[in-house]
């Protein structure tokens, strides 16, 4: 089969980014495949592939595990059914650590709840300066992928295994970046069960991760440390009671998703 019949075939069940992710995961650079006119022949595992591609979109599989990969900040990170899938909104926080730890001169930073690693590692890649920066997570196989992805991507983060913040020593970083579980139990269906609970559920009101990181961290921070936390639709009212019930750090700034909703927060450790 050539390239093009498949695509002429099963376009319309992806929109055109979608089709240059998949054409690139192939080694196909979109762009000459159609200067070319399509006529590259398909050898038959590339053709198997690619139907159990469109095959797994009419089941509603997120494309990114049947590529087992997703694109993060340009990195492309392997992942599979053991982690969550990195979105968009996430960047912004990455973006927002980025420039916190340039303007601050922060070395020690961890990735908390670090799945796949995309936080930290695009962190390390994407800083110049030498950082020390440790990656963690409950579930040793998302930490086995975040491993992978570090080799692939040359990063040299530290890998720890530990529940929550339990595993290191109080008054250890300068930053700690979480994008933790906090979807409402009940939310979790449709395409969101194809990705691990333990990465998705905070619980009832989806705030239990979020309330123990918020509790926990300040004790991990070193004097005026920062904690930058990313938080669910609607949940920016309850995470900021929860921070004034704890009164332990000064909020910085509040982070908005790419549709203009309050999604994360930028907090620092208050010495006073
Ligand atoms: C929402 S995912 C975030 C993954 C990745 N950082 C990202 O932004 O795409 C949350 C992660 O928290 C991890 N996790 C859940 N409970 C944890 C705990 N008690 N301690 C450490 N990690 C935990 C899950 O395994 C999962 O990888």
């Amino acid at each position: 089969m050539r390239i093009k019949d498949w695509y002429r075939e099963n376009k319309k069940h992806f929109n055109s980014s979608e089709l240059n992710f998949i054409f690139k995961s192939f080694g196909i650079d979109s762009l000459v495949f159609l200067s070319r006119g399509g006529n590259h022949l398909l050898d038959k595992k590339q053709a198997e592939k690619l139907d159990k591609i469109k095959a797994d979109r009419l089941k509603g599989v997120p494309l990114a595990l049947s590529l087992e990969r997703e694109e993060f900040f340009g990195f492309t990170f392997k992942v599979n059914k053991d982690t969550l899938i990195p979105r968009p909104e996430t960047e912004l926080l990455t973006e927002a650590a980025k420039a916190l730890i340039s303007k601050n001169s922060l070395k020690k930073i961890l990735d908390l709840c670090c799945g796949c690693g995309n936080i930290g590692i695009s962190l390390d890649k994407l800083i110049t300066a030498e950082l020390n920066i440790y990656l963690t997570d409950l579930s040793s196989k998302s930490l086995a992928l975040a491993r992978e992805n570090a080799v692939d991507l040359g990063s040299k983060v530290k890998i720890v295994n530990s529940d929550l913040l339990s595993g290191f020593k109080e008054d250890s970083f300068d930053l700690i970046i979480t994008n933790p579980p906090y979807v409402e139990s009940e939310k979790i269906k449709d395409s969101l069960a194809y990705e691990p609970k333990l990465a998705l559920d905070g619980g009832k009101e989806g705030l239990n991760l979020i309330e123990k990181i918020i509790v926990q961290a300040y004790r991990y921070l070193e004097d005026r440390g920062f904690l930058i936390m990313e938080f669910g639709y609607g949940q920016k009212k309850r995470v900021e009671n929860i921070i004034y019930k704890n009164g332990q750090y000064i909020i910085k700034t509040w982070i908005k998703d790419y549709s203009n909703i309050w999604r994360g927060v930028i907090l620092q450790k208050n010495n006073a």
